[in-house]
């Protein structure tokens, strides 16, 4: 059967190939973030917005669409010429380093953006020329010369004032700089009733509702033109038969968006340019709205280009109540978090608890307390619970279901309530609400499970189909969650939907018409395992603020990729001890870097204080070690002497509990709450004897 697919949310279609030769038709949707100054790495706050807009993306998808998702580096402009005059090479080379932290990062979170633009690129330089040729033909008087004097924030890129005076930027709170040249404007001034009639017409246009009064109110109180070039810079786009003057560099970058699309001049334009544009939505943080929302349309309709369709602008991520800024020294890295505790819980964190529109603080404290709440102790409970006890009692088969045990569990309604508050929720990019609608739904099958307690059903025969029920509503509910999930965390769910026994992509699943019975009677289910083992919030957020210090002052901590749990795998319960990223390889020579050796345990003590750490002497062949492990709560001191341990040799010394820890004791981490299990031997092997 072929689905066809009705033009909804405004949103334009192309025609394709069905697989039988029906023509059918899949919208498209074209969705940017801000592309990115090249003058600094990434931190937790600016890669916010790509973040959310890869959720989008992956959101979109599943709603049947065909999606192009743009990103970027932004590197021209003076801020990039000062960074690597301080750097002492050339803007080039800055931004050729810099530009690939952000793919690699971008790689590392797992974003899927389909198209990247940097703005040195010939085909950008180019686009930004012919946007002016364009300009200057379709609105000739869009474009002039003159004297501009006034104050500009070269770390915002901004114009702070039109007058001499000192004045501080609105955005950072430094000094502006006074700036006197000769400049090509942009006739701005004219486009104030063509903006409001835009505005009046598309009561969308900015996202959200209070940003958009903002915006309304800047261009009513009156626009002043805006220079759009530059003479005392020289790491930019050179104008056209002008070569005196640069672009302006917000010129420069919000061409990007076109740019990194196809297009040359809006005659001869590649065709995803001509596919996708106008774009769907242009996201971005709330300090860049009126680039988007004022001079950008302006800019368009000087140029007689279609408009972007909606501007959609979140908050910012604070951190100690201030913007995340490197400048200001308060930032957080995505890296060690995601390291550590893997893509999905960085992802979901900030989905949850930012309302999408509002600022929004950043707390390590509260990442991982939702992380053992919601990730572990929830979905991640839930899953290893279904599936553990489908295994155990239904022979690991989707068992069918029959008569009801509770009725007032009446499923598919609470798993089709969360379809609909979260399909609600991520169309109006309420993404909070949509995390709560879905986490509802996990609740409800928590307590479904603890009402009719399974594995007492489990041990009456004649309760055999109440059990299969119970059992396949639970499935059946974890499959939900699964899918409505999967934009928010993309590894976890794939790993639940294999799990469930399922095959393919879940990313290809469609969300907007996803139905109850999915899962069918008879499926085979995969091995269940924990997709987010429990940790120990103090070991983990120390583990984190290392790494931070190495990204801040490389060669201040351990590397990365050693960094030891206190003493044991699993002492903080992570399986994820700074481990690469799920799924990547690493060689033969990096494995080799680490030397383990077997131990013979001389003796074990508590430590006073640290109800988890064991200190315990090892004799590793050549001498006796102290190595702190984190398995207090699992191994009595006296059991574990004499007994044959592994030990990795070659961690460099760490400091826990005013005690040093020199090696760390190799363990299986067992269960949702990550039960350290010793790694040991059952043949009799000599202390220091090497594992390769
Ligand atoms: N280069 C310009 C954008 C040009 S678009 C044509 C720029 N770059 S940026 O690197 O400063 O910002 C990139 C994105 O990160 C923006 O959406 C910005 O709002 C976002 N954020 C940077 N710091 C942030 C926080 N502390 N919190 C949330 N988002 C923030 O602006």
């Amino acid at each position: 059967m072929v689905q066809i697919f009705l033009e909804f949310n405004q949103c334009s279609s192309v025609l394709i190939c069905g697989s039988k030769g029906f023509l059918v038709t899949k919208p498209k949707f074209y969705l940017t973030t801000p592309i990115y100054y090249a003058n600094s790495r990434p931190h937790v706050g600016s890669a916010y917005t790509t973040i959310v807009c890869d959720v989008i993306a992956r959101y979109k998808r599943m709603c049947g669409y065909e999606v192009a998702y743009l990103t970027g580096t932004d590197e021209h402009g003076v801020n990039i010429e000062r960074a690597a005059e301080k750097a002492g090479i050339s803007p080039a080379e800055l931004v050729e380093r810099n530009q690939k932290i952000f793919v690699e990062l971008w790689k590392l979170l797992g974003i899927q953006y389909t198209h990247f633009i940097r703005t040195t690129s010939p085909q950008h330089a180019r686009a930004v020329q012919n946007l002016v040729r364009r300009t200057r033909r379709h609105s000739p008087d869009a474009i002039y010369k003159g004297k501009y004097e006034g104050r500009y924030c070269i770390y915002d890129n901004l114009y702070v004032s039109d007058t001499p005076e000192p004045a501080d930027c609105p955005t950072c709170g430094r000094p502006a700089e006074l700036v006197s040249e000769e400049n090509y404007f942009f006739r701005l001034s004219a486009y104030q009733k063509p903006l409001l009639d835009l505005y009046a017409k598309n009561p969308q246009f900015v996202h959200p509702d209070f940003r958009f009064n903002e915006v309304k109110s800047f261009v009513e109180s009156g626009l002043r033109d805006l220079s759009i070039s530059r003479k005392s810079i020289k790491w930019g786009i050179p104008w056209p038969d002008d070569e005196e003057h640069v672009f302006y560099v917000w010129y420069d970058a919000l061409t990007s968006y076109m740019s990194g699309m196809g297009f040359v001049d809006g005659e001869h334009d590649g065709p995803d340019f001509k596919k996708y544009w106008p774009a769907d939505i242009h996201a971005m943080g709330k300090e860049i709205i009126r680039f988007h929302a004022v001079y950008w349309p302006a800019f368009l309709m000087a140029a007689g280009m279609p408009l972007p369709k909606q501007i959609v602008a979140h908050g910012w991520l604070l951190f100690e109540q201030e913007k995340m800024s490197k400048s200001k020294g308060n930032v957080a890295y995505p890296e060690p978090i995601v390291r550590v505790l893997g893509n999905d819980a960085l992802r979901y964190y900030l989905l949850r608890e930012v309302v999408f529109g509002q600022d929004g603080n950043f707390s390590r404290d509260a990442l991982l307390t939702r992380y053992n709440a919601d990730l572990a102790n929830g979905l991640g409970n839930l899953a290893s619970r279904v599936l553990t006890m489908i295994e155990k009692y239904c022979g690991g088969r989707i068992p069918s279901a029959g008569v009801r045990a509770e009725s007032k569990y009446v499923f598919p309604v609470p798993a089709n309530h969360a379809r609909d508050a979260a399909f609600r929720a991520f169309e109006n990019f309420n993404f909070s609400s949509a995390v709560q609608a879905i986490w509802e739904l996990v609740a409800v099958a928590d307590r479904y499970l603890v009402d009719t307690k399974p594995w007492a059903l489990a041990e009456n025969p004649a309760k055999l189909e109440i059990l299969n029920t119970v059992l396949s509503d639970a499935a059946g509910a974890l499959h939900f969650a699964a899918v409505l999930a999967h934009p928010v965390i993309p590894d976890a769910t794939q790993k639940i939907w294999e799990q469930l026994g399922q095959s393919g992509k879940l990313g290809e699943v469609r969300i907007d018409v996803l139905q109850w019975g999915g899962l069918k009677p008879g499926t085979r289910i995969g091995k269940p395992e924990a997709v987010f083992p429990r940790v120990d919030k103090e070991e983990t957020s120390e583990r984190i603020v290392k790494m931070e210090d190495e990204i801040r002052n490389p060669g201040s901590a351990q590397p990365a990729a050693t960094t030891p749990s206190a003493g044991t795998t699993t002492a903080g319960g992570a399986a994820a001890a700074a481990a690469p990223a799920p799924g990547a390889k690493i060689s033969i020579e990096d494995f080799a870097k680490v030397e383990m050796r077997v131990g013979i345990v001389k003796s074990a003590e508590k430590i006073a204080g640290a109800d988890k750490l064991l200190k315990v002497m090892v004799d590793i062949g050549d001498e006796v070690r102290q190595v702190l492990a984190g398995i207090a709560q699992y191994y009595v001191p006296e059991d574990l002497i004499g007994r044959k341990v592994v030990v990795v040799v070659n961690l460099a010394p760490r400091k826990m509990r005013g005690q040093e820890s020199n090696g760390m004791i190799v363990a299986a981490s067992v269960g949702p709450e990550g039960r350290p299990v010793l790694a040991t031997f059952t043949e009799d092997v000599p202390a220091g004897a090497k594992l390769k």
